[in-house]
């Protein structure tokens, strides 16, 4: 072993062989789907989705956990008014398993707490990058869903969760910086060759009419420029009890079930969870975090 990236490729490689002896040990390995949701702008209702989805989804009958690797503003348990001792950061100084992180949210709903410790993924030693990856994906099979919010931009941390995913959220309002940052987030992403699916999420609008025209300004963009696919996923209307409900530190779905903003959230969920899906490669948690470490670097 010669240099980091030699020892770093045979870690992988080890990950690889172990993933395929557990899948030919077990032929119904339950995958779970990483869905990332991330926005180009700040402050467009990230959170608010993330957490509404992710619970949303817990009435579909659906085993879901919920990642908060917004680092900056790691915001997920303020809104619920939950208190976390410990967080990721914990898992990767390798002081923490996992399971000793994980919060409990409303309808069963498990919360993994951000930190600010994401930075420190680069200044791993490779035996404790495998240590955190082993502890990662000691979640797989106990969810069906993991949604992770990050943070707004393109920071190293955001692309590299976005990167790893096979699924992305975009969110959007239609203020027109939100919409060109949007237009930026995927142009990253196309540029970086992402072949996942990519969908876009029309925040704080009237209708479906103006949601409608947010999303066409930029396909023709999208078309025009990247020649690149992003799929519609729906809108969340304009609604006072978004912030009614933070205020209560409560989830809206939760506080108010009958809103609009919950409406929608249903039939987002109910979108994903209907759609057909099939993932492009053999898909596990390893192979989720390794790729977040591989971007990362
Ligand atoms: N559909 C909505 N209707 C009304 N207000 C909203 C809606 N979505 C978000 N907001 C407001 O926007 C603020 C920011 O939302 P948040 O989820 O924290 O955004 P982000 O995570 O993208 O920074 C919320 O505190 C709330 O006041
Ligand atoms: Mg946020």
């Amino acid at each position: 072993m010669n240099n980091q990236a030699d020892s770093l490729r045979y870690i992988v490689q080890q990950m690889k062989n172990n993933i395929r002896s557990q899948i030919n040990r077990t032929e119904n390995v339950t995958s779970t789907r990483v869905i990332t949701i991330s926005s180009g702008k700040g402050g467009v209702g990230k959170s608010n989705i993330s957490l509404n989805l992710a619970l949303a989804l817990t009435e579909f009958k659906q085993k879901v956990m919920l990642l908060d690797a917004d680092l900056g503003l790691a915001n997920i348990d303020i809104i619920l008014g939950i208190r976390s001792t410990y967080n990721l950061a914990d898992v990767i100084r390798g002081e923490k398993t996992i399971t000793e992180v994980i919060i409990e949210g409303p309808k069963g709903l498990k919360i993994i707490p951000g930190g600010s410790g994401m930075q420190e993924l680069a200044n791993l030693k490779d035996w404790q990058l495998e240590n955190f990856l082993t502890k990662l994906s000691s979640i797989e099979g106990e969810t069906d869903y993991l949604i992770i919010d990050t943070g707004a931009g393109l920071s190293k941390t955001v692309t590299s969760f976005a990167l790893a995913a096979e699924e992305i959220i975009i969110v959007t309002t239609s203020e027109p910086t939100a919409i060109t940052d949007a237009y930026g987030f995927i142009k990253t992403l196309s540029q970086q060759h992402y072949e996942g699916r990519v969908y876009l999420l029309v925040n704080r609008v009237a209708s479906f009419e103006d949601a409608g025209v947010v999303f066409n300004k930029l396909k023709i963009a999208i078309n025009r420029f990247l020649k690149y696919k992003v799929e519609y996923l729906g809108f969340i209307n304009e609604d006072p009890k978004v912030l009614q409900a933070i205020k209560e530190q409560q989830a809206f779905i939760v506080a108010y079930p009958q809103c609009k903003a919950s409406q929608n959230i249903y039939q987002i969920a109910a979108k994903i969870t209907n759609q057909e899906y099939q993932p492009k490669q053999e898909k596990t948690l390893k192979t989720f975090f390794k790729n977040v470490v591989k971007y990362f670097r």
